[in-house]
């Protein structure tokens, strides 16, 4: 599956679809709760707000009714200056509600991302290998925005809408039951045109979202592999990729934008006609009432029901817009709360038994392992790792070698047999804690962004400068650290970039040795290096190894001769075990990968960067 293609969860399309239901509600709640006070004056605020709105057209009203037709000139004077006093407060609280329900929303949403985060970070590998980067990024970022958007315009604001609405309506049927009935002539073309204008525009939107998902996910694959796309010519081809799903992207965005571009013209051509209608209506009631001596509305009347019609389709108006708020709130709540609800594999069991230093031996016992259930990985694999000793694996791609170390470390678990430390299985001890008994150098070799100080300190920050020094000697980097700008502060780049894939390994053979652990475990890099740089990483191994006890995929012959015992993986299982000079003796599979990465011409002679195992089966 391309990342283009995982981009988007399938289940991401289908909970778009659902509402709001009241057990998303509850968790939500959990993030505002800390906030309820500040939300609770957000309220109070829009309320307020509404409530002083509502009393615009009473007072307009009654400027016309009672001050006009009186001719009472200071009267409307005051009362015009209360009307103007009323919208400056409410423009006030108006103001006032908008910081505040932004401020809540931002804190519970801060909280919210810390939650997912610390979360993220506790799941186990298997989690990563079934969700892309870019997903869950998603789920942190543009999820927890939308949601902010639901605090920040939707409830609580919703809330004075809904009042506003309630009022007018109220005054309306209140002043003129008569022209109220206008009214309800317009509603079987509203009702009908917003639920057409929600079906399609929320059709749009989705599909628009998801033409920006893709589009994200395929700049973030190729300008990731962008070294690659230039090495091998594809800027041409790449372009044109991105030029269909660029088009494809504007024109989901089009199409939405047309669906808005329509609705908000027709329902203003709705609200002015229902206006038009009421001033015939109403028109033709007050000129009825004068002729006949008997008035049954005023003029007074007549305005305050046109302000309350266009007071009336505002709310209405947003209301739509915030029912497909509500929508996007909710599926993207659904996801961000299933985020939360896994629950990683790898649990620290109840009563974790504390790791003991080790004594005796690291020891598989008839490990069975796949990371797919019915492709078995490891098969039947037993061996120990006696403390102070140096086991070497070796066997061509894919045999299962960095599995070993991925059950050891508990990334997985074992699918059957098990793995024991001093005796005591290791899903008894907690994770983090075992963890730290290993310092693990994988073939890909990763720098954080920094200096070279803070990575060589990940795992003790409290390590000094002189120690350091002293690590970076052992590994043979010293003078390469020494030369660099800055030395020991020298910028890192993400992924350390600007380092050779030599100089990064030497870093990280540093990095593992600051660990201090008492297993070191080497997944040794078949990477091209150059004669000096092999010539120093082969020392490094050498004398980080002396005295450790240590589990070495090793592809360097020097490593491989150096180990106690050597064991050769075959398909998942352990095929040969012993020395080198037993495996030679033994003439089977060892021999067969040596003379094969040794033995060329010149015969009889050993080449120092050659490797061993870590070429495809021929
Ligand atoms: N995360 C994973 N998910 C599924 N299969 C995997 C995963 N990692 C490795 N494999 C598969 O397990 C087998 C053994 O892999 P690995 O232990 O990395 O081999 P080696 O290190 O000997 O080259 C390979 O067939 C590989 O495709
Ligand atoms: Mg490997």
């Amino acid at each position: 599956m391309s990342k283009v293609q995982q981009a988007l969860a399938p289940d991401e399309i289908q909970s778009a679809q659902r509402r709001l239901d009241f057990s998303l509600l509850r968790r939500l709640w959990k993030y505002i709760r800390p906030y309820r006070r500040a939300a609770g004056v957000t309220l109070l605020l829009t309320l307020a707000a509404g409530g002083l709105n509502v009393t615009l057209p009473l007072m307009a009203k009654r400027i016309i009714d009672v001050e006009i037709a009186r001719g009472n000139m200071t009267g409307v004077v005051h009362m015009s200056l209360l009307y103007l006093t009323v919208i400056v407060l409410a423009v006030g609280l108006d103001v006032a509600f908008n910081y505040l329900s932004a401020w809540v929303g931002q804190h519970a949403m801060h909280d919210l991302r810390l939650d997912l985060y610390r979360h993220v970070l506790g799941q186990d590998v298997v989690y990563f290998d079934r969700n892309p980067v870019g997903r869950i990024i998603t789920r942190l970022t543009s999820d927890v925005g939308t949601l902010n958007e639901l605090f920040a315009t939707g409830v609580v604001s919703t809330t004075g809408d809904m009042l506003v609405l309630l009022g007018v309506v109220g005054l309306m049927l209140y002043h003129s039951l008569y022209l109220s009935m206008v009214l309800l002539l317009v509603i079987p073309i509203m009702v009908p045109a917003i639920s057409i204008f929600r079906r399609y525009s929320r059709r749009w939107y989705l599909e628009t979202r998801r033409h920006l998902a893709t589009l994200n996910a395929y700049l973030q694959e190729n300008l990731a592999g962008i070294r690659t796309v230039q090495a091998f010519n594809r800027e041409g081809r790449n372009f044109a990729q991105f030029r269909l799903l660029n088009r494809d992207y504007r024109e989901a965005n089009i199409k939405t934008i047309l669906a808005f571009a329509m609705f908000f013209p027709v329902m203003s051509l709705v609200s002015s006609g229902a206006v038009a209608g009421v001033i015939w209506v109403g028109g033709g009631q007050i000129i009825a009432g004068r002729l006949s001596g008997a008035p049954t509305l005023t003029f007074g009347e007549l305005f305050l029901f046109i302000q309350c019609m266009q007071m009336l389709f505002s709310p209405i108006r947003t209301l739509t817009e915030k029912i497909n708020l509500l929508q996007s709130a909710t599926a993207s709540s659904e996801r961000i709360f299933k985020l939360l609800d896994t629950r990683p594999a790898i649990m620290p069991p109840v009563d974790p038994v504390p790791v003991p230093p080790l004594r005796e031996a690291v020891r598989f016992e008839h490990v069975d392992f796949a990371y797919v259930e019915g492709e078995p990985v490891l098969r039947d694999v037993s061996f120990d790792i006696p403390r102070g000793q140096t086991i070497a694996v070796v066997g061509a791609t894919g045999a299962g070698k960095s599995t070993l170390i991925n059950l050891m470390t508990r990334f997985y678990d074992v699918g059957g047999g098990r793995i024991l430390l001093d005796g005591v299985d290791l899903r008894r001890f907690d994770p983090g804690e075992l963890r730290r008994m290993f310092a693990v150098v994988l073939q890909e070799v990763f720098l954080f962004s920094g200096t070279i100080a803070e990575n060589l300190r990940l795992a003790n920050p409290s390590l000094s400068d002189a120690q350091l020094w002293d690590i970076l000697r052992q590994v043979n980097a010293h003078d390469f650290v020494a030369g660099l700008p800055g030395g020991l502060r020298a910028k890192v780049t993400e992924r350390g970039g600007t380092f050779s894939t030599g100089q990064k390994q030497l870093l990280a053979f540093a990095r593992a040795l600051a660990a201090d652990p008492q297993v070191l475990v080497l997944d040794e890099a078949t990477a091209n290096i150059d004669t000096e740089t092999e010539q120093r990483i082969q020392a490094a191994i050498r004398r980080m190894l002396a005295g450790r006890t240590g589990l070495v995929i090793a592809h360097r012959l020097s490593t491989i001769q150096r180990a106690d015992r050597i064991l050769v993986m075959h398909r998942g299982r352990v095929r040969e075990s012993g020395t080198h000079e037993e495996l030679l003796q033994l003439d089977g599979l060892y021999r067969r990968l040596f003379e094969l990465q040794y033995r060329q011409p010149p015969a009889g002679e050993v080449q120092p960067a050659g490797t061993l195992g870590g070429r495809p089966e021929p």
